[in-house]
């Protein structure tokens, strides 16, 4: 399992539901990267997406306790249990898309996360876990810097140990 996420300076993810800035070529890599595969997602992020539709190109799987909780084009899971069961034959990479509560939960079961940092404090209310000080990953490809309307970014990638 891979996550995919992009943060602001102080690893913050969104406020009010949405993300903190729209850059279309992080969009774009984004795209590139899940396209294709399966995208693990909390049931509030789901929600953000433009009218809370599903991601197309990709089997998206929302997370959420509710029983009664459905969402066309997705399928949910209401467990880590149902989760697994439905990933056990999967022949395509998975991607935890966030947002928060799912990160922190699925750090652990995860080698790779694909990190946008954005040199930026956005007011963040939630944030992805600091990766970058804990022993266990370590930062192992990162572009050079490059520019959206004044704001600078760049992608990084960290693996586990
Ligand atoms: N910058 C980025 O890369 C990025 C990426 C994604 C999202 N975001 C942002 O992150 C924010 C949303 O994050 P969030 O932490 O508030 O919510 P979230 O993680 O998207 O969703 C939380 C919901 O997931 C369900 N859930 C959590 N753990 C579960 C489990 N173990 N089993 C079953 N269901 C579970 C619950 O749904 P129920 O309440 O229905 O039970 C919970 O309320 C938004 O601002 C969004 O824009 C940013």
């Amino acid at each position: 399992m891979k996550l995919i996420a992009a943060v602001d300076k102080h690893w913050g993810i969104g406020k009010n539901g949405d993300l903190l800035f729209h850059i279309p070529e992080d969009m774009k890599f984004f795209r590139s990267m899940t396209e294709g595969n399966i995208v693990v997602m909390g049931r509030k992020t789901l929600e953000s997406m433009p009218n809370g539709k599903p991601l197309k190109n990709r089997i998206n799987i929302v997370l959420s306790r509710d029983a009664a909780y459905t969402a066309e084009g997705a399928r949910v899971c209401r467990t880590d249990k149902e989760l697994s069961e439905a990933l056990s034959d999967a022949d395509k990479d998975v991607f935890i898309i966030g947002g928060a509560q799912i990160y922190k939960q699925y750090l652990d079961k995860c080698d790779t996360a694909y990190i946008t940092h954005i040199d930026a404090d956005g007011d963040a209310e939630v944030f992805f876990p600091d990766i970058s000080l804990m022993p266990e990953w370590r930062l192992t490809q990162k572009s050079e810097k490059k520019e959206h309307n004044g704001l600078q970014f760049c992608f990084a990638t960290y693996e586990k140990n």
